[in-house]
């Protein structure tokens, strides 16, 4: 069964806590991304955690081997669940970023892959080197090369989820962002799939902001959105 995870897209901690007790038990996992964790750093992820809940920490790591190894080492101690760096940090980044999170076992971090960020386009990849292939193309080279080298999931869009599953290894994590229930609105957000057909295609996680954090009532969205995925 997929699970969804509610960026908790806000600035503050106090923000942060009061959305994840406004929505309640229907959800169990919270993404913390850059702008929170750079406001409010380790002290919010311990409270979402202290509140029984799950983290995503979305930070994309991109450093050298060591640092990364330590950062993920630093992030298991404070018992996030998910992680995410940038699959171009090489081989060595991505095993030593692998290996930190084995030492804390079974319920240590998960380590995603970042392949190709959404907002770039071919125009952009070549402008840093990347010439002679699709974005897609890209996406599927780099999925591939991160999860031989240890990394456990993807961050992938619903759009290319179903190809990367039949692509890649059983067992492989897969997180799509850029989800939004049948009738809500897309917001900034270009290419989107509804919960039913992200899961349907193999998402085993579903990160969705606005559609819950946004909405009148954040819990009825969360669940309405859960139906949708177990539909
Ligand atoms: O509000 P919305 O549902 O669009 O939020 C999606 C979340 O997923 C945001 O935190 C956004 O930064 C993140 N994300 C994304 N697209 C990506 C990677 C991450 O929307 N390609």
């Amino acid at each position: 069964m997929a699970e969804l995870i509610a960026a908790l897209d806000v600035q503050t901690r106090e923000e942060a806590v009061a959305q994840v007790k406004r929505i309640g038990d229907g959800v169990g996992f919270y993404k913390i991304g850059l702008e929170l964790f750079t406001a409010e750093g380790p002290d919010v992820v311990k409270a979402v955690k202290d509140l029984g809940k799950k983290v995503f920490l979305d930070l994309k790591f991109h450093d050298i081997p060591r640092t990364v190894e330590r950062a993920v080492r630093s992030g298991g101690k404070l018992g996030v669940d998910l992680m995410t760096i940038h699959s171009v940090g090489g081989k060595a980044m991505i095993r030593a970023a692998a290996g930190a999170a084995a030492e804390f076992g079974e319920a240590g971090p998960k380590i995603l892959a970042v392949t190709v960020l959404t907002s770039l386009d071919r125009s952009d990849l070549e402008d840093v080197g990347i010439t002679g292939r699709t974005p897609a193309d890209q996406v599927a080279a780099m999925a591939k090369f991160a999860t031989e080298n240890g990394a456990h999931g993807l961050v992938c869009s619903p759009l290319e989820v179903g190809s990367l599953f039949r692509a890649l290894k059983a067992g492989t994590l897969f997180i799509t962002p850029g989800v939004r229930p049948a009738g809500s609105a897309v917001g900034d957000q270009k290419r989107v799939a509804t919960p039913a057909d992200a899961v349907r295609d193999g998402a085993t996680h579903l990160v969705v902001g606005r559609p819950i954090l946004a909405a009148p009532d954040p819990a009825a969205a969360a669940r309405a959105i859960l139906a949708e995925m177990s539909a």
